[in-house]
């Protein structure tokens, strides 16, 4: 496959593919994105990730320059000729190219940007490798909902993980309330129920929480979008990641303690086993 970018409607090779120095998204980090998985050569949930992106460019009144089922259009083409099977798609919508200066540019046309990548394709379920985790403050500011480019404090947070072994940081806010992970939502069963954070401004509303949450309901498992305390995910009897790329990873060990239960936990497993379905009905 060829990885291929496409910039304000011209197709080239990610390498040589360019935006101006002006950009604001370089400039100032001012603008936002969406990450989409492509199994099969199909995007998967893709209406929802233009659904989102339309959303976060409301919040920082940014005008996406072509319509959304362009868009649409422009992923097909894309997807087709850069042959790609397994992959991700990255879109990104900046305020535009124009001098340097915090107030918005009179005149200036949003850069849009999407580009092609391919991945590994998705291991089986029993090689999917349960997470370590450690916990830290939540750093970042209140419109967390936003999919901004501006992923600094979520960038120092998942390097302290790395250093320390792990593969993703968990955060919480005062009062120890767990909001979400640096790139992924947080889910843990504890009293026979499922809890995630409730969606609002301290989190971002992940695509894949949203499935996960749904196929709860369909199984009737007993959930709800409810705080929970860096106490409950020590004490929880399963603890789960969701993310776009991730799908439903398992976590293993949190802070250096081991989950109680075993990683993945039945509940978490069923999941993983019925995103995969969903993936398949929807892409292949
Ligand atoms: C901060 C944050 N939370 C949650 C998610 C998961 O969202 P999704 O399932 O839409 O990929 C992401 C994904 O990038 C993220 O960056």
């Amino acid at each position: 496959m060829r990885n291929l970018a496409w910039i304000n409607g011209t197709v080239s090779d990610i390498s040589e593919a360019k935006v101006s120095l002006e950009d604001r998204g370089h400039l100032l980090g001012d603008g936002v994105y969406e990450v989409t998985r492509i199994y099969n050569s199909r995007p998967f949930y893709l209406s929802a990730h233009l659904e989102r992106l339309h959303k976060s460019a409301v919040a920082i009144r940014i005008d996406i320059p072509v319509r959304i089922g362009e868009i649409e259009e422009i992923v097909a083409d894309l997807i087709k000729k850069s042959d790609c099977i397994d992959g991700y798609l990255y879109i990104q919508l900046t305020r535009g190219s124009a001098q340097r200066n915090h107030l918005f540019p009179v005149g200036a046309t949003p850069n849009l940007t999407l580009y092609v990548r391919g991945l590994d394709p998705l291991p089986a379920l029993e090689a999917v490798k349960p997470a370590e985790c450690i916990t830290l403050p939540d750093e970042r500011w209140l419109n967390c909902h936003i999919k901004t480019v501006n992923l600094l404090p979520n960038l120092l947070a998942r390097q302290k993980a790395a250093e320390a072994g792990a593969q993703e940081a968990i955060l919480y806010r005062s009062g120890d309330v767990v909001t979400e992970g640096t790139r992924s939502n947080v889910f843990i069963l504890i009293d026979g129920k499922v809890r995630t954070h409730p969606e609002s401004n301290l989190i971002l509303s992940g695509i894949t929480r949203r499935i996960v949450l749904d196929i709860l309901t369909e199984l009737a498992i007993s959930n709800s979008e409810e705080n929970f305390t860096r106490h409950d995910l020590q004490n929880a009897s399963e603890v789960w990641i969701t993310s776009t790329t991730m799908e439903v990873n398992p976590v293993a060990k949190i802070d250096g303690n081991r989950v109680k239960g075993t990683a993945p936990g039945p509940i978490c497993y069923r999941l993983m086993e019925e995103l995969r379905n969903k993936i398949a009905a929807t892409c292949f």
